[in-house]
């Protein structure tokens, strides 16, 4: 067998066998029945796991009731995720939008490895009615589901893959027409670690700001819509890796002029 490896290499904090070791904690817990079709004690258990064993990137309690709270208020038909790695916020929000009536919940994951980690264990929380892991790069997936006219606007959407993709895929999430005033809300994740400062600065801008951004700094190969508008609520929290924030993001409006 040749040793080449395919896969992203491992880091400090993931990918070095401790999402595979996660699944073999849980479905060797003595518990194990108990926690079936149980999204609450699936997310109780990785919390065990990440507190004793290994830490895992995942969104957290705290962040997560956050979430939770505007998925509850907002009640979306159909959610999206960018960034699943082993499914903690998948299951809790895919439950969550089940809870208020919601259909879909697509989770858009490119590592197929971590994709088939979360797919176990969204299995095990009795999820697979709603929550979708879709394999591939956020950018290509979100014009695939587009093209396949499997969606055609944003409800609700959740950042959380890696901060240098927020900006290139809000754009691209303008450009597809996806973002529609009073319907749409975008949530992103680590907005202060490790931080994501030119997404932050693009949700907080004005119109003539965004306008400004575009004609200074260019765009590059997207065509992002400096008219839509946007009130955003950054929230700060303590996190088991140091203080960090999450933005919501409402568009609230079309300036046209
Ligand atoms: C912080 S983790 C996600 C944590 C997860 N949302 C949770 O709270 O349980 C980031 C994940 O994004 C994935 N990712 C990075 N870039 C991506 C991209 N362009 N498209 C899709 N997934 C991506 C990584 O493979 C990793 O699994």
């Amino acid at each position: 067998m040749s040793n080449k490896q395919h896969g992203p290499a491992p880091t400090k904090w993931a990918l070095d066998g401790r999402e595979q070791d996660l699944i073999h904690y849980i479905y060797g817990r003595p518990d194990i029945k108990d926690i079936k079709g149980q999204p609450s004690k699936v997310l109780s258990a990785i919390d065990d796991y990440h507190r004793k064993f290994n830490m895992l990137m995942n969104i957290g309690s705290a962040k997560g009731q956050h979430i939770v709270n505007v998925i509850n208020e907002r009640k979306p038909s159909t959610m999206i995720e960018l960034g699943v790695y082993v499914g903690y916020s998948a299951i809790l929000f895919g439950n969550a939008v089940r809870s208020q009536g919601g259909k879909q919940y697509f989770g858009i994951e490119k590592n197929p490895e971590m994709a088939a980690v979360a797919n176990q264990l969204v299995e095990l929380a009795g999820l697979r009615d709603i929550v979708r892991i879709l394999v591939g790069s956020s950018d290509e997936v979100l014009k695939e589901l587009v093209q396949d006219k499997v969606i055609n606007q944003i409800e609700l959407i959740f950042l959380d893959h890696w901060q240098e993709r927020y900006l290139p895929d809000m754009w691209l999430l303008e450009e597809l027409n996806l973002l529609k005033p009073n319907v749409s809300v975008v949530i992103a994740d680590n907005i202060i670690m490790p931080g994501a400062p030119e997404y932050r600065r693009w949700v907080e801008a004005t119109t003539a700001q965004k306008r400004q951004i575009v004609t200074s700094d260019g765009s590059g190969a997207l065509s992002p819509n400096p008219d839509l508008g946007y009130e955003t609520i950054l929230t700060k929290f303590d996190t088991d890796f140091g203080p960090d924030a999450v933005t919501i993001t409402r568009v609230v409006g079309e300036d046209k002029a």
